[in-house]
């Protein structure tokens, strides 16, 4: 068995709590991939402090040489891109198709923000004044706190620790204590590719260790993806130090079928984005609004090919579904579908916990479906993580955008349809961070802003030049090379 230690200013050290914790296969409960530190405040400390130190050299390393690290850093990945893939699906249950895609955004993501270090373009704009020039550049911040969920476990760490690092600034890393393995994985990739100790640290647990990383007064950034409730913990918590905090939360997002969509394709767009990564997606597609014209066509198709799905452990390459990835998790769903029944809404597919044979050992659940869903019942508005989806028919465009800006969340929504008029209208009025036509609600791209309205975030977007944002401050300079007092304009009365 292998115990994992944290990683702290270029050390792999124990927790001084001497406390560990368990990683299981959520495919396979006898399954122990090893055992971790549950760490303490006092190990939150020893990391702050090896970032604050390491910080003060990070920041002076012109950033293209920064970025070469990164170039290193994403060649690894490439190297060990199926190795990284196996521990991931087997430590939090994707197929391992997704795992591999789950690497490769890792990748895509290093390799974008490694071409970033030649540009983090900043403005030089012509002076009111004779003889000055004004230019503004993107300084870093310092310590950067970066807390990430288990549904990406190493494309997640990637959207923030690369621009972080780009930028200049120092990283304490807390990965989901239900995947530290891909979190230790990716770590070791960036020891290996020649990050500076204290650069980079990683320090595993739970919410003491969160607590630390968010109040203290050493940290200038948080960068949290994880649930609304925690996420506004997050934000009370880091308040008081006015520390920049960026959250990425919940999602309840929609995909609209309207009567000239093509049906076929959206079946296939909603059985992807529904029941992809086990509905465990921030972007799942978990609302399904149909147009009552071809409403009960796309149910029946719908419902057929997700009954046809099969469940079972990632590593299996006849497998569609992997399992939910936790105890609570598993029991969340299972918790909406009494919820969605007592409701009223109809249990069209599945409902039930899957465990017999193969499934025994694991949190494997059938692929659900709700129809004749009322957007108002909670499984139409809350989210649920996991393999459910609710189908709500609407008798137009303007209803179905009512019903999809009809919830609290506003990450991603799509539309199917042949008409570039509805396509356009339903782009322009959906209040949402991403949107797609003819596409499911998943499948965003590294190099645009990811992120989501209302209570899936608090106006900052990851991905993309979106995330210096988050991980720069800008600093404007003039330089005046008159050679006299300038008072600027406001200052004067004549020029
Ligand atoms: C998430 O849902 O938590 O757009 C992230 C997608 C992926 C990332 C999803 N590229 O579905």
């Amino acid at each position: 068995m292998s115990v994992h230690n944290n990683f702290i200013d270029g050390r792999w050290v124990p927790s001084s709590s001497a406390q560990t914790f368990e990683n299981r296969n959520p495919a396979n409960t006898d399954d122990l991939i090893g055992v971790f530190q549950q760490s303490n405040a006092k190990d939150v400390d020893a990391a702050i402090a090896a970032a604050a130190k390491a910080y003060e050299e990070w920041r002076l390393v012109p950033a293209p040489l920064r970025a070469e690290i990164l170039y290193k850093a994403a060649q690894i990945i490439v190297a060990r891109k199926e190795e990284f893939a196996r521990d991931m699906t087997r430590e939090m249950g994707k197929v391992l198709n997704e795992t591999r895609g789950d690497v490769q955004e890792a990748i895509d993501m290093t390799y974008y923000m490694a071409g970033e270090g030649r540009r983090m373009f900043g403005q030089t704009v012509p002076s009111e004044l004779r003889n000055k020039f004004a230019m503004s550049i993107r300084q870093p911040l310092g310590v950067c706190s970066i807390i990430t969920p288990w549904n990406f476990p190493m494309a997640i760490p990637s959207w923030k620790i690369m621009p972080a690092l780009v930028c200049g600034n120092t990283v304490v890393f807390k990965p989901s204590s239900n995947t530290p393995l891909s979190a230790l994985n990716f770590v070791k990739v960036l020891v290996e590719a020649g990050v500076p100790n204290g650069v980079v640290n990683m320090v595993t647990g739970d919410a003491d260790v969160g607590t630390a990383m968010t109040t203290d007064p050493r940290v200038s950034v948080v960068s949290f993806t994880g649930s609304t409730n925690v996420g506004r913990q997050v934000n009370q918590a880091a308040a008081p130090t006015f520390k920049k905090v960026h959250l990425e939360m919940g999602g309840k997002n929609v995909v609209m079928i309207m009567d000239d969509a093509n049906l076929e394709l959206a079946v296939d767009g909603c059985l992807w984005g529904g029941f992809g990564t086990s509905g465990q997606r921030c972007t799942a597609a978990s609302r399904v609004v149909v147009h009552e014209k071809v409403y009960r066509k796309f149910v029946e198709a719908f419902v057929a090919r997700a009954k046809a799905l099969n469940v079972g452990d990632g590593l299996d390459p006849q497998v569609d579904m992997g399992p939910s990835n936790s105890d609570p998790q598993l029991n969340t769903v299972m918790r909406y579908v009494k919820i969605g029944q007592d409701e009223g809404a109809k249990l069209a597919l599945g409902g039930n916990r899957l465990d017999k044979g193969a499934h025994a050992k694991g949190y494997f659940h059938e692929p659900t479906v709700f129809t004749d869903v009322d957007p108002n019942m909670r499984v139409a508005r809350e989210e649920i993580f996991g393999p459910v989806v609710s189908v709500i028919p609407c008798n137009s465009l303007d209803e179905a955008i009512a019903i999809g800006n009809g919830v609290e969340y506003g990450l991603s929504a799509s539309i199917y349809t042949q008409d570039i008029n509805r396509a356009f209208q339903a782009m322009r009025d959906l209040y949402t961070g991403i949107f797609y036509v003819n596409a499911p609600t998943i499948g965003a791209e590294v190099h645009l802003p990811f992120g989501g309205t209302k209570n899936t975030g608090n106006g900052h977007r990851e991905a993309g030049v979106a995330a210096f944002e988050v991980f720069s401050e800008w600093k404007s300079i003039y330089i005046d090379f008159s050679g006299k007092l300038q008072r600027a304009q406001i200052d004067t009365e004549q020029i």
